[in-house]
């Protein structure tokens, strides 16, 4: 009676345990919901306390490095994103920065990490909701020679990386500074984020007591197109290169740029504005705004273009006052030649 009792008990073990191995078999599909092979992984996890990852409190842009980078991109991957993390602003993190930002209502777009990024970041993880990635901008393809993520502040146009045909920046607005004309001009235009960075540095220019204007803003790729071809049929193509950009290559197309002047030149592009108290202030105080000059004297190797101290760049307060004050020009400041 005991040993038919035991025997019963075994084959009902033996049962159990088939049952057991059966629901634990790896799904045949992979394309299932199913976690896949590491699911046994994931449940000794959830046993313990999930490591809590924090938003990083700083400003973090391309080129930043560190625990808080790869922090920032473990959350963008919990939102939706599948960045490698590296612990490296490279360009995917920052093209899902940008992607993020574009999705955000009102948003101001700049691939950087700001506080406003942070708070949005913070609510979708709290609310669970997750991103589309590449919704709001394409993800960047390595082998095309065109800028893939135009928004992003610290943008890198050149000779070698030109911005899209069909790229109008968004937020386009009339800072509200000097101009040595009258007519209500699209040059007059930039970038939200660089227009009241111009208005700060303008009011700190009038309480230095000099008399910056602004001359020329934002060009759009047929703008500049002409510009070209004007200059190319008064100097040639060659010559007309060293100081003006063919459509796509100019900076002024991306709206975060500002050619500034002064009376004392009569309110021309020359290199004379370097030698004017303008020029020697915004030499010296750009940074502060989030500006550089762009095509520095001693740099044409590197800019391939002629000294511009009137060519303002906006790059954010972080990377203008590293650049300025270590004389780079932003193709170093990138590590891109
Ligand atoms: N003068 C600069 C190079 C431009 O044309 O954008
Ligand atoms: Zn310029």
């Amino acid at each position: 009676m005991l040993k038919k009792g035991l025997s019963v008990a075994f084959v009902l073990m033996a049962l159990l345990l088939l049952v057991v191995a059966c629901n634990n078999q790896e799904p045949k599909d992979g394309n299932t919901d199913s976690a896949p092979t590491s699911e046994k992984d994931g449940q000794d996890m959830k046993e313990k306390p999930e490591e809590e990852i924090t938003l990083p409190k700083t400003t973090l842009h391309k080129t930043d490095q560190g625990e808080s980078v790869q922090s920032l991109q473990e959350i963008l991957n919990k939102v939706g994103y599948s960045l490698t993390v590296n612990g490296e602003f490279n360009a995917m993190t920052t093209w899902a920065v940008t992607d993020f930002q574009m999705q955000q209502e009102g948003m101001a777009v700049s691939g950087i990490y700001n506080e406003a990024t942070k708070e949005a970041l913070s609510n979708a993880l709290e609310n669970e909701s997750s991103i589309e990635p590449a919704a709001g901008l394409e993800k960047p393809d390595n082998d095309k020679s065109t800028i893939s993520n135009p928004h992003e502040i610290l943008t890198l146009v050149n000779k070698e990386h030109a911005l899209p045909a069909n790229f109008v920046p968004r937020n386009l607005v009339k800072p509200d500074v000097r101009f040595p004309f009258t007519e209500s001009l699209p040059k007059m235009q930039m970038r939200e984020v660089a227009a009241g960075a111009l208005e700060e540095m303008f009011q700190a220019g009038d309480n230095a007591g000099i008399d910056l204007f602004a001359q020329s803003g934002y060009r759009s790729y047929d703008r500049q197109d002409a510009i070209f071809a004007s200059n190319v049929a008064q100097h040639g193509e060659e010559a007309a290169n060293t100081f003006s950009a063919r459509p796509g290559e100019s900076e002024h197309q991306s709206g975060l740029t500002m050619d500034v002047t002064s009376p004392d030149i009569g309110y021309k592009l020359t290199v004379e504005f370097g030698e004017t108290d303008e020029g020697q202030w915004v030499q010296q105080h750009a940074a502060e705004y989030g500006f550089i000059i762009r095509y520095p004297k001693g740099k044409e190797e590197i800019t391939k273009y002629q000294y511009e101290p009137w060519h303002l760049r906006y790059v954010g307060q972080d990377a203008a006052e590293e650049i300025m004050q270590k004389g780079l020009t932003l193709e170093e400041y990138l590590g891109v030649k």
